[in-house]
């Protein structure tokens, strides 16, 4: 029975000192500043996991490999404002993004490890608490979103002229 006890009264101890930390302002949440590392990795994880678990198996509702739509996602990738954070062929990210806390990552890397489900549907919901915003609250519909996805997924083939060419303004 002692031995609850003094289990219980931990417990207690414990939520009051977490709330101490964390309601009397000493987490840190200054971008500038990185998380423990251990804290690092649990939020990675939570995010890897949890988007694997969400992450669309919808079947796209045309060929992503399909020239014409690729690159009519680099034009809608360059109008919804991709490159400002993650750059893209030939075209450096703003200054701002290195700002950022995760950073947002190379998608040359990105397009080689995940599916193009998994894309639409980090483009289309977004990522909490990182920076990457929700294009489909931000007013982009399912079959642009697949467009910018299929971009995405052919990024380390497309050379930076190919992207200056497909994205250059047309001629009035
Ligand atoms: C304001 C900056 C910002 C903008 C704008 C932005 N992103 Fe991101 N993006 C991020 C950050 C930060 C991450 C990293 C999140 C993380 O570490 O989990 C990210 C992650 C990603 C990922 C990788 C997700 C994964 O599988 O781990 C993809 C793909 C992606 N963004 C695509 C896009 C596309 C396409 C656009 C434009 C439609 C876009 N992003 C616009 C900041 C941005």
């Amino acid at each position: 029975m002692r031995f609850l006890g003094a289990i219980g009264a931990l417990a207690i101890i414990f939520a009051i000192l977490t709330g101490v930390y964390f309601l009397g302002g000493f987490y840190n949440v200054a971008a500038a500043v990185d998380e423990a590392a251990p804290v690092k990795w649990a939020l990675m994880e939570t995010r890897r996991a949890s988007i694997a678990r969400h992450e669309d198996h919808a079947k796209p509702p045309f060929a992503l490999d399909d020239q014409t739509v690729i690159q009519q996602g680099a034009r809608n990738f360059a109008t919804a404002g991709c490159v400002n954070c993650h750059g893209a062929p030939g075209a450096k990210w703003a200054k701002f993004s290195e700002g950022l806390n995760p950073d947002p990552p190379d998608l040359k890397d990105v397009a080689k490890g995940a599916s193009a489900g998994r894309i639409f549907w980090v483009i289309k919901n977004g990522i909490r608490m990182t920076g990457m915003p929700s294009f489909e609250k931000a007013g982009l519909t399912d079959d642009e979103i697949w467009h910018i996805a299929a971009f995405v997924k052919a990024i380390p083939k497309v050379s930076e002229a190919d992207y200056r060419t497909w994205t250059a303004a047309p001629n009035p």
